[in-house]
């Protein structure tokens, strides 16, 4: 609320149209008092006069931005932001190209304006990576353009010397899309001359503070601007302004917009060659012809000027020293005076920077532009010079204020003018409201046929001598009663003496007050001719972007055709400016200078009395209170604000005028806001409009509202009812098919059920047909049948009786294998006994002896296997038949069990000496072979146990009792060619005479008793052991070995 009491303030009020009284002096003193509040911002409706503070003010911060985005331009204190968001609102949501108009006098902070209306726009229009890159392009355009064509002057330390107008282009969302920057004049003269106190263009003191060594040496450049004479050899000297950092500044800007290296290089190249121009000196000499001519005083600039530009010095020379003419079709070439020379040379200077300053917006240009064929909407930002009053004012000026005279009209013409007119077109009540129209003046400047323009082409494409002089002349003919046209001569005529008219001079009554004009340079700056010989210079050097500066040097395409007038040319891009500019919505920015010497805070009411006349702005406000702030046809009317009616919404049936009418009855605004025109409804108020606006946008909430319920309902409806015919199918299918499981499960049971209670039934009736017992009785008498069967069949098929033979046939049945068995291990024991009842008694003594063989020795001598095949004969001497064997026949008489040749070995020496054996059942005998007569014999009693070896030797120790006698001395070493029968009867006739078996040892080391104490036995397997038998071996007294094999 302290914003709207801001604005209905009586001591100052914010907006000028609620002044009361409304006198020059109120509002003069409502802008001071409101200066002194630091409130620079006034408003007449939506017209803001910005009062440059010259001071930075608290107010552009982006809290400042957040509270005037979307804001309602009404209800918050007067700022350029305001404006800024009404206009982008307007573009946004109305679809109405934008223009913003920003005048004002030099220095009175239209460029600033123009930046914050940027800066704005940028801040409030949405985010994204693609939109903030744009953004930052078109923001970045202000640091390199104002490097290039600002410059100090005494009005303004950044002072604007072109004109420059920005389309800023957004898609349908008011999101930026990129842009077009138009440029006009710049003020080339600056390059080669400024008044003491002012400076160059900002570049040159940016480039030689802020370039590197490196850089400057590459540039062939001083650091020291006093060695410049482009610079009028002075220091920088500008308190607050930082050229080395704002060189770095324009340098990111450039990165930003996307210059090259290589491009960023050749422009500063370009650059640091036009200052270099300035230094080439030239000195006078006369030719042999006795004519005056210039040369170059001082080559060493020249040298680096080419060496830069990649160009022959000499032709550089010829060409700034000499110039080309055409007579009687043929070319001359004539020498130059100094100061024609020095005027070429600085007319290449101009021609060169002003041309690079236009290849510059074009680059940025090609940057910044939007692809075509995107639908946009376009907002225009102006901001061109201001109206320059000077002690001595030429062509510059001349131009400058013709185009702020255009831009005065166009304001007049769409505050003041037309709106007058259009309320008598609608049939408005209305009291002229009395202003002053320009058009005069610019009719004055700008007539094609007659006007100041005109006449000054005419002077110079007139042939024959042309100087000033004749063109003021001719002025002063032509508008010699012109109320807005003075000078020496029309004053003299109406006899009044004006001593500050000088005669050169002319002076013309601007809207903003009264210029006089220095014709001096009028018609050389209209011309703006630069000799051919330097534009073929130029595009003879080898640098790539100096070289594309003049197109017109290329010798192939020169033509005789002169180039346009710099002040046709103005006229031309004016006139296209105004066009564009009648074709948007403007909104207007009034700059305002509060005092001529850039300080803070300081108001002088006689300057700004005299802007507030000049702009016409009483007259704004006085049409402004008797007008109406918003007009707009019926129909776009009816349709934007038909839904806030009960009867136009949705559709209304009459015409377009009675649904406003009852549209706004219903809406019960008082009738003294609205007017009726013939096509148009008239409002008086902003505020009114903006109420409507508000309730437009609360209905507009409530219909989406409205439509995203009605949507949102019948999506739920749609969706609801396919789900619960969904479930109403899947639950029918699902019951379907439990059911059918159900059934399934059920026939099933119930068929057991039914068997079962069936058999049980049947068997119930059929159990008394039945025996019990009769399974085991049947089970009974099938097995016997299988048993009976089985040994009937054994019996037809029983193996032979012989007792090796052991095969048996199988049991046809598993249960009869046991018993099949048991037969098989009878029927064996039955062949055997059969077969042992057969024998005769030698044939089982035999048996039993080789059965007792077997016990003593299987498996445990070698000699064994051999003696199985031998029968055992027992009687091997033939002592009944031989009669040389009668003795011992007679002592072995009836008893004889084995009679036989061994060999005795003697235990002194290990010979071996034949001898018979006789066995009898109660002694054995050994005797001489020759004399067959008994040498020892021993008792049975006395043999206590033999020892064998384990070979297949026959060798045999007897051992015998101590006590034993009978004709041996010790144990008895024998060796037999009948070992096994041997030991095996011994064995037998031992085991009838003593029931004493032998103890048999069948070892490979034993002792044996002899007669001089024990001898140890040792067998040893040898080769050496004798084919027929064991060879012994004594060794020593108590060892012997018995080899065998
Ligand atoms: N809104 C502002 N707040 C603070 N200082 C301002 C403002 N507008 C302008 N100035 C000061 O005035 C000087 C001149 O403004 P500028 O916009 O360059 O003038 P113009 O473009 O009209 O010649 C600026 O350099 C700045 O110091
Ligand atoms: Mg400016």
């Amino acid at each position: 609320m302290e914003a709207t009491t801001s604005l209905l303030d009586t001591a100052a009020v914010g907006d000028l149209v609620l002044l009361d009284p409304l006198t020059e002096e109120s509002l003069l003193r409502t802008l001071q008092e409101r200066f002194h509040r630091s409130d620079i911002y006034t408003y007449i409706g939506n017209v803001v006069i910005s009062v440059n503070p010259y001071r930075s003010l608290p107010i552009y911060t982006p809290e400042k931005v957040q509270e005037y985005h979307n804001c309602n331009f009404f209800a918050v204190k007067p700022h350029i932001y305001a404006i800024a968001d009404d206009a982008y609102r307007s573009l946004r949501d109305r679809d109405r190209d934008q223009c913003i108009l920003i005048t004002g006098e030099s220095g009175a902070g239209k460029t600033e304006a123009s930046k914050l209306v940027m800066s704005y726009v940028a801040a409030v229009s949405s985010k994204g990576e693609e939109v903030d890159k744009v953004k930052e392009q078109l923001l970045q355009s202000n640091p390199v353009l104002e490097a290039f064509g600002n410059a100090k002057t005494i009005r303004n330390d950044n002072s604007s010397r072109f004109g420059k107008y920005m389309d800023v282009e957004f898609d349908f969302k008011g999101e930026p899309l990129g842009g077009v920057i138009s440029n006009y004049l710049l003020e080339k003269s600056r390059i080669v001359r400024h008044v003491k106190g002012e400076r160059n263009f900002h570049i040159f003191y940016q480039l030689l503070a802020g370039g590197s060594a490196q850089l400057l040496q590459q540039l062939k450049l001083r650091q020291d601007c006093r060695h410049y004479s482009y610079l009028n050899r002075e220091s920088p000297n500008l308190p607050g302004m930082d050229d080395a950092a704002n060189f770095r500044a324009m340098q990111d800007a450039m990165r930003v917009i996307g210059f090259s290296p290589a491009e960023v290089t050749a422009l500063l190249e370009v650059t640091a060659v036009v200052l270099k121009l300035g230094n080439v000196e030239l000195s006078s000499g006369y030719q042999a012809s006795g004519m005056e001519a210039c040369s170059i005083a001082e080559s060493q600039e020249l040298r680096e000027i080419c060496e830069l530009i990649g160009l022959d010095p000499g032709t550089l020379e010829q060409a700034l020293c000499s110039r080309t003419v055409k007579a009687r079709d043929e070319m001359v070439l004539t020498t130059l005076t100094v100061p024609q020379g020095y005027y070429g040379r600085d007319a290449l200077a101009k021609n060169i920077y002003s041309r690079l300053f236009d290849w510059l917006v074009n680059r940025i240009n090609t940057s910044i532009q939007v692809k075509p064929g995107k639908q946009r909407k376009v907002m225009g930002v102006l901001d061109i010079y201001g109206f320059e009053i000077f002690q001595d004012n030429g062509f510059e000026q001349f131009i400058i204020n013709y185009c702020n005279e255009k831009l005065q009209q166009i304001f007049i013409l769409m505050t003041l003018k037309e709106e007058q007119e259009e309320y008598i077109r609608e049939g408005i009540q209305w009291t002229p409201v009395e202003f002053f129209d320009n058009s005069i003046i610019c009719d004055l400047i700008e007539n094609s046929k007659g006007g100041i323009l005109a006449m000054l082409d005419e002077e110079c494409l007139r042939p024959g001598v042309v100087n000033e002089d004749t063109f003021l002349t001719k002025l002063n003919q032509l508008f010699a009663t012109h109320k807005h046209y003075e000078s020496r001569e029309t004053q003299n005529a109406r006899h009044i003496m004006d001593a500050s008219l000088l005669p050169q001079c002319f002076r013309i009554h601007h809207y903003a007050g009264k210029v006089t004009y220095n014709v001096t340079g009028f018609i050389e700056k209209n011309n703006d001719l630069l000799f051919r010989d330097l534009s073929q210079a130029m595009w003879a050097a080898r640098h790539t972007l100096l070289r594309s500066l003049f197109p017109e040097g290329d010798p192939q395409k020169a033509s005789l055709k002169l180039p346009p007038t710099a002040g046709f040319q103005f006229k031309a891009s004016v006139a296209t400016l105004m066009k564009n500019l009648y074709s948007k919505n403007p909104n207007y920015i009034r700059c305002i200078k509060p005092n001529e010497t850039k300080t803070a805070m300081l108001f002088t009411p006689e300057l700004v009395l005299a802007q507030i006349r000049y702009l016409g702005l009483l007259e704004n406000v006085r049409v402004r209170r008797a007008g109406y702030a918003f007009r707009q046809l019926y129909s776009p009317f009816l349709e934007r604000y038909k839904m806030l009616g009960t009867r136009t919404w949705p559709r209304w049936a009459g015409s377009d005028r009675d649904g406003v009418e009852v549209l706004l009855a219903e809406l019960a605004i008082p009738l003294e806001e609205l007017a009726f025109g013939h096509t148009k409804i008239f409002i008086r108020s902003p505020s009114t409009l903006f109420d409507l606006e508000k309730r437009r946008q609360e209905r507009v909430a409530q219909l989406a509202t409205l439509i995203q319920k009605m949507f949102r309902g019948w999506r739920c409806r749609t969706q609801y009812q396919l789900m619960r015919k969904s479930q109403i199918i899947i639950s029918a299918w699902f019951r379907g098919h439990a059911q059918k499981n159900r059934y399934k499960q059920m026939k099933r049971s119930a068929l057991i059920i039914q068997t079962y209670a069936r058999g049980w039934k049947v068997r119930r009736a059929y159990r008394r047909f039945f025996r019990s017992g009769a399974r085991t009785c049947l089970a009974n008498f099938i097995y016997r049948r299988l048993v009976q069967r089985f040994l009937v069949e054994l019996r037809k098929n029983l193996p032979p009786l012989s007792v090796m033979d052991r095969t048996w046939p199988p049991a046809p049945y598993k249960f009869l294998n046991d018993a099949n068995q048991e037969l098989r291990s009878i029927f064996c024991r039955w062949k055997c006994k059969k077969y042992r009842e057969q024998l005769t008694p030698q044939r089982r003594a035999l048996l039993q002896a080789k059965l007792c063989a077997s016990e003593l020795f299987k498996d445990k001598k070698a000699l064994y296997p051999k003696s199985l095949a031998q029968p055992f004969c027992g009687e091997y001497l033939g002592l009944a038949q031989n009669p040389r064997y009668q003795k011992l026949h007679a002592v072995a008489k009836d008893n004889l069990v084995m009679a036989d040749t061994v060999r005795k070995v003697n235990k002194a020496s290990g010979k071996t000496v034949p001898r018979l054996l006789l066995l009898t059942t109660e002694r054995l005998v050994l005797a001489e072979p020759r004399a067959a007569q008994p040498k020892a014999t021993l008792s049975l009693g006395d043999i206590h146990g033999a020892s064998v070896t384990r070979f297949s030797d026959g060798f045999l120790a007897l051992h015998l009792r101590e006590t034993a006698t009978g004709g041996t001395k010790g144990d008895l070493l024998l060796v037999s060619d009948h070992l096994i029968e041997l030991v095996t009867r011994l064995h037998q006739a031992l085991l009838e005479a003593t029931a004493r078996g032998l103890a048999l040892h069948i070892t490979d080391r034993f002792s044996t008793r002899g007669p001089k104490g024990d001898v140890a036995v040792t067998v040893v397997e040898s080769d050496r052991a004798g084919g027929d038998g064991p060879v012994c071996k004594k060794r020593g007294n108590r060892r012997m070995e018995v080899l065998v094999h």
